[in-house]
């Protein structure tokens, strides 16, 4: 086992309507909900228009392009961009994963089928077997693979030509890449969370395709709601239309989808069962911290990693959770968003709270101003 095995969406199984990895039903509408070409992928501008030259002037060059690898949180899109490469350059794409190439063999064997300017993607290429990734490297600069025929002193390298062909690899966790790896990547897209108006837009493209009829303050109430990610979005977007068909007439409107949401207890910002579980935790039980992590988790009636890999991510991102070697402590936009009011008493360690300075009197020597 090496530690790219580890990764926290396998070991957490996904049954929130908020989690970022994909489940069965999502793998089974996925593909309908893709994006086809690039004009038609939204938002991620920069990746798309530096994608959009590599594939262009490939394409001019009639070769391929270089290899591109796709880092980014899970649900962002890069299984659906790597698609869109395909099929810009007009290419066939074969599919595989890391953890699917357990001996440097299997990727051999793949890699020798390659037709000429076919696209490989490699999906969770930070999983792959060490053996497996040194063979990568060779096939990626020269083309070729060694492959190995017999064991032990008896054993011969067969050198084995490759025709040129694109690998396209993505990844949730660059930094888990091997430098020799990353460096053998033409072109690096960066994949970033959407803003509230390309989720939009992405709900309105789903809701077409889906025939699903809303309006847009409807569309918005989702997208605010789904964490910066097409897939949420896409989920959401399900679980409000069943409501609106089951309880109503089926449009979504504002109202609908705000309902739709209470019930499948998603709130406006999107923290869902979990996250808000955390965070009362934390406010009530320790006046906003600092806690740690055992002890927080322990209150939640989670298992640390739960709290720590699974909804910490998101709190902290949102600047309503941070991380300090004193443990964890809630900002002051967590007690307003969980509507309570922080205590006067200042918590162990920090400063006093503004209101209590001017008890103390106006500018102590200890305490200049701005300190
Ligand atoms: N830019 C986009 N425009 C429209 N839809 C998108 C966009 N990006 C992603 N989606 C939708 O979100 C869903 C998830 O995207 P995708 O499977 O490509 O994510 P991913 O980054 O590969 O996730 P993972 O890391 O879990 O493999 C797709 O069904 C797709 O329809
Ligand atoms: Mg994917």
């Amino acid at each position: 086992m090496s530690p790219y095995d580890s990764d926290p969406a396998d070991r957490f199984p996904v049954d929130r309507v908020v989690a970022s990895a994909a489940d069965g039903e999502d793998q089974a509408v996925e593909a309908a909900l893709r994006p086809k070409l690039l004009d038609e992928f939204i938002g991620q501008e920069r990746v798309r228009e530096q994608l959009s030259v590599v594939l262009q002037a490939a394409r001019q060059r009639g070769a391929s392009p270089d290899h591109v690898l796709l880092s980014g949180p899970p649900g962002l899109g890069k299984t659906t961009l790597s698609m869109i490469i395909a099929a810009e350059l007009n290419a066939p794409i074969r599919i595989t994963s890391g953890p699917a190439i357990q001996h440097a063999g299997d990727l051999a064997a793949i890699l020798s089928s390659l037709s000429e300017g076919e696209v490989l993607f490699l999906d969770e290429i930070h999983r792959m077997s060490r053996p497996a990734e040194e063979m990568l490297y060779m096939a990626m600069e020269d083309f070729r693979v060694d492959v190995i025929v017999g064991k032990g002193p008896g054993a011969t390298a067969i050198p084995l030509e490759l025709p040129p062909f694109t690998l396209v690899g993505a990844t949730t966790r660059a930094g888990l890449l091997p430098p020799p790896l990353r460096d053998r990547f033409g072109f690096t897209g960066h994949m970033e969370f959407y803003a509230p108006a390309e989720l939009e837009r992405v709900v309105h493209r789903s809701a077409a395709l889906l025939d699903v009829e809303i309006d847009p303050i409807g569309a918005a109430e989702i997208a605010g709601r789904s964490r910066g990610t097409p897939r949420i979005a896409n989920r959401l977007l399900r679980r409000v239309r069943d409501y609106a068909q089951v309880r109503h007439d089926g449009v979504v409107t504002r109202e609908i989808a705000a309902q739709a949401l209470k019930v499948y207890e998603v709130d406006e910002r999107g923290l869902d069962r979990l996250d808000r579980a955390v965070l009362t935790a934390l406010l009530k039980l320790f006046g906003g911290g600092p806690v740690g992590l055992s002890t927080l988790a322990v209150a939640v009636g989670e298992e640390s990693e739960t709290v720590e890999e699974v909804a910490e991510p998101f709190l902290v991102r949102e600047g309503l959770l941070a991380r300090t070697p004193r443990g964890r402590i809630a900002t002051a936009a967590a007690w307003q968003h969980m509507g309570l009011v922080p205590p006067l008493q200042p918590a162990a360690g920090r400063g006093p709270l503004p209101a209590q300075q001017e008890l103390f009197g106006q500018g102590g020597a200890a305490r200049p101003g701005g300190e």
